[in-house]
């Protein structure tokens, strides 16, 4: 997996929660059932975006930055350009935050043929810093 790189806090002997994210590439399964903006897949291929495949904080410990302090992290760094996830739009406070994070939409997508459907999310370098 090009570009992995994992996250993680806790505490001595506690996952307190953890996120990793891989080089987006053309074979990801989502990208080939995803509608987007007619733009979007362009960006997505114009230059190396970073897939922020999951972040998750314990639920006793939410609300207290980890969350962002783990996306930070995550996205720091590295020679990508943009960072794309997908997340389902009821999915709060998740989705919310990734509005105020600086993340744009650009489009819809599953990640199998019985999933939901999932947000397409996309943030520019330029967003964060
Ligand atoms: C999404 C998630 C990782 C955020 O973790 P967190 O540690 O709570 O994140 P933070 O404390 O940094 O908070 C993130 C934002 O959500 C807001 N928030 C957190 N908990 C909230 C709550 N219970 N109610 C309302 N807003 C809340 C914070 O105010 C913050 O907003 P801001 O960054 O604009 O100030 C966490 O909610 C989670 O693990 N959810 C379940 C897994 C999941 O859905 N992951 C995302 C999949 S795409």
């Amino acid at each position: 997996m090009d570009g992995f790189r994992a996250a993680v806090a806790g505490e001595p002997d506690d996952l307190l929660g953890f996120g990793f994210a891989v080089r987006l590439t053309e074979t990801a399964r989502w990208l080939s059932r995803a509608t987007l903006q007619p733009k979007a897949f362009a960006q997505l291929a114009a230059a190396p975006t970073l897939w922020l495949r999951e972040l998750q904080v314990h639920p006793n410990h939410q609300g207290r930055g980890l969350g962002r302090s783990l996306h930070d992290r995550l996205v720091a760094g590295g020679a990508e350009e943009a960072v794309v996830l997908t997340v389902i739009p009821g999915n709060e406070p998740a989705r919310s935050a990734y509005d105020r994070w600086g993340y744009e939409l650009l489009g819809q997508t599953s990640h199998s043929y019985d999933s939901p459907m999932y947000d397409v999310l996309w943030l520019r370098r330029a967003t964060w810093g």
